[in-house]
């Protein structure tokens, strides 16, 4: 992608994630999903963890077909849970700066009396991961908020990752408390968020309801449908509703970096604003009045978007939407790595990323460098070291 190391030009990833070692623990104790289990025949133990996955590790159960390809969720290789790796994967994609988070779904299936702990260890594991000598300067991450926990307890958490070094923020999901981004028993969460400047790295894990993928897709399909269509339409939907909830205007200093591009939502915000103006409904509200805030300047005011989209196509709506400036490269390292070819070395996934912001923003341009890590440096105060 470049050269490690010069200073004016760093490449930085902002979706990037790691399961640390106690995370990797706790899915290995649980029946249900999410889940680590071992399966005779395959080396490594397999991460189950979308609800697609959940209806064909119930078939596994029952029989005693042991082919790797036929077996539910992934295999977890040490891409998911090693500092070292991932630093190695850094170098060999020339990635100076990585903003780690963990991967879903974060603490969500949690109990609510265990759930503060766990996010105390998981955050502190991150800190301390950040803090290695071999990672320092290289290494930031966003926090995972203990959501299932009671509101004094979530808050608490709140003042305690904001206190972490290198915290630049919290990943979060689109399931909130239970109801979803749009509950107004957030807003004081948002709030906290926004007052301590913590950018909240909003990434999709539900997907759709299973049957919109037919009868055929647990058999046939892989994970294509959830992964490409459901993650990018939860997130769409999340931040519709966040948007029709007023949240933006209530908590204006509230930033969202959005997972894979937005989804869709610089492609459908023209539908929403044309949907929004002409709802009988709305109008009849008073919710479409003149000091009315478009979907087109919350995704200029307030939202970032990273560059996980593997094409040019999706990025310049992307650049057209929130502009170049408010573009962040990503990889979603460790998801996707490359089959026929060896993990060691470069990434398809990665590449095609790297790609499309040539082709979108041309090659060595200010906007494709920008893109590739100097938004993050100047969004997420990478030249801090506190
Ligand atoms: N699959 C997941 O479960 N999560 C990601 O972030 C990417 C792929
Ligand atoms: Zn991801």
């Amino acid at each position: 992608i470049g050269t490690i190391g010069s200073p004016t030009h760093r490449v930085v990833d902002v979706h990037t994630h790691m399961y640390p070692p106690k995370y990797i623990e706790l899915l290995e104790s649980r029946s249900s999903i999410p889940l680590i289990r071992k399966f005779a025949g395959a080396k490594e133990p397999r991460l189950i963890i979308l609800p697609a996955e959940a209806e064909s590790l119930d078939k596994t159960a029952g029989s005693t077909e042991t082919s790797s390809s036929h077996l539910p969720g992934r295999p977890v290789t040490t891409h998911y849970s090693s500092l070292a790796q991932k630093l190695h994967f850094m170098d060999t994609h020339g990635i100076d700066i990585s903003v780690i988070s963990l991967a879903n779904p974060w603490l969500d299936f949690v109990a609510p009396e265990e759930a503060g702990e766990a996010a105390k260890a998981v955050n502190q594991e991150f800190a301390s991961m950040c803090a290695e000598p071999s990672a320092v300067g290289r290494l930031f991450f966003f926090a995972t908020l203990p959501l299932t926990a009671p509101p004094e307890t979530l808050l608490a958490a709140v003042g305690h990752v904001r206190s972490l070094r290198h915290c630049r923020g919290v990943i979060l999901g689109t399931s909130g408390l239970g109801k979803g981004l749009d509950d107004p028993a957030l807003v004081p969460v948002f709030r906290a968020l926004a007052a301590n400047r913590l950018t909240v790295f909003l990434h999709p894990h539900y997907g759709l309801p299973s049957e919109v993928w037919g009868p055929r897709a647990t058999e046939e399909y892989g994970h294509v449908l959830p992964l490409a269509l459901g993650f990018p339409m939860e997130t769409t939907i999340a931040v519709a509703r966040m948007y029709l909830a007023g949240v933006f205007d209530q908590v204006p200093d509230l930033r969202l970096l959005l997972a894979h591009s937005g989804g869709t939502l610089p492609f459908l915000a023209g539908r929403i604003e044309s949907c929004v103006v002409h709802d009988g409904h709305l109008v009849k509200e008073g919710k479409v009045g003149p000091g009315r805030r478009t979907v087109w300047q919350v995704l200029r005011e307030q939202i970032y978007l990273d560059a996980v989209v593997y094409s040019e196509v999706g990025l310049k709506a992307a650049v057209d939407a929130s502009g170049a400036d408010r573009l962040m490269f990503g990889t979603d390292h460790p998801f996707f790595p490359p089959l026929g070819s060896d993990e060691q070395g470069e990434w398809e996934s990665v590449t095609w990323n790297a790609e499309a912001v040539k082709k979108a923003l041309g090659d060595g341009t200010d906007a494709a460098r920008a893109v590739m890590g100097g938004n993050a440096v100047e969004i997420l105060r990478l030249h801090e070291d506190s």
